[in-house]
């Protein structure tokens, strides 16, 4: 099994999971090599890099990779800033839809073209962002949204002529705490963004992992497909201004 951005916080756990499960795993990384080969020494897993943006690294890595029967695609990319549409460079948007919805199509491509007669799971990753939007963050959000939505939804349709068992399916966090969040979850944060939420708490990456090994087993989500899991507290979508102005 692969999992794309094992050497993050929601990918790294995703592969521990995966391992005390029994899996042979696959940990792959970008940036952060030495993460990745901590995890892969940990749990007795490969790792293999690779920047999911770029074509000819893709092919690589499903090379490097060999048969598998299931992907995690978890990779992705929170640019912290906020922005405004009215301020976004096209430079950002480019680079944050190249770096989450392009680098999930490459990655869903690569397992599916791979995949032979085996059945085969892919669980791909959104974000509350992209369910409910996210002021300041409109490409990550747009991004996003396209992976849960068009995405997983054609993908769905077209995994079963590679074999009519394949499930395609995707989870969807609200805020975890993370290298991605690190800095954005102080308490005072923890109060302001769970006012939506039923339970007041960030998410631990071991919450969302959890739900991506539940959707990858056949024997727990056998008949379950082209559906988004929203790991989130029960956060809704509300605008709760500060003020009462
Ligand atoms: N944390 C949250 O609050 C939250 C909320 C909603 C959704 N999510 C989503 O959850 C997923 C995992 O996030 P995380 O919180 O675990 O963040 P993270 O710790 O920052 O991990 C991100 C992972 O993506 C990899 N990656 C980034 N750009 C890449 C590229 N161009 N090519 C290949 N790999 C790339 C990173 O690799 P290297 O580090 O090796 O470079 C890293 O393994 C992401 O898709 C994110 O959008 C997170």
């Amino acid at each position: 099994m692969l999992v794309t951005g094992g050497s993050g916080g929601i990918g790294g756990a995703t592969a521990r999971l995966l391992a005390a499960e029994g899996a042979d795993v696959v940990v792959h990384y970008h940036h952060g090599r030495e993460r990745a080969e901590a995890i892969g020494a940990e749990i007795g897993a490969r790792v293999a890099g690779a920047d999911l943006t770029d074509e000819a690294q893709v092919a690589r890595l499903f090379d490097e990779a060999g048969e598998l029967d299931a992907c995690a695609a978890i990779a992705g990319v929170w640019p912290q800033a906020d922005e405004p549409v009215w301020r976004l460079s096209l430079e950002r948007w480019r680079a944050t839809l190249d770096a989450n919805l392009t680098a999930t199509f490459l990655t869903a491509r690569g397992f599916l073209a791979q995949l032979g007669d085996r059945e085969g799971a892919l669980v791909l990753c959104g974000s509350t962002a992209g369910l409910v939007g996210e002021a300041g963050h409109a490409d990550y959000a747009a991004a996003k949204a396209a992976i849960t939505g068009g995405l997983l939804r054609s993908l769905k349709n077209e995994a079963v002529r590679r074999n009519p068992h394949c499930r395609v399916n995707a989870v969807a966090p609200g805020w975890t705490e993370s290298p991605m969040t690190r800095g954005h979850v102080d308490p005072e944060m923890v109060r302001r963004i769970s006012r939506t939420m039923a339970l007041r708490k960030v998410g631990q990456p071991e919450d969302v992992a959890a739900a991506v090994v539940t959707l990858l087993s056949p024997a727990l989500s056998g008949h379950v497909t082209g559906q988004v899991v929203t790991v989130a507290g029960g956060m809704e979508g509300r605008v709760i201004h500060d003020d009462e102005a």
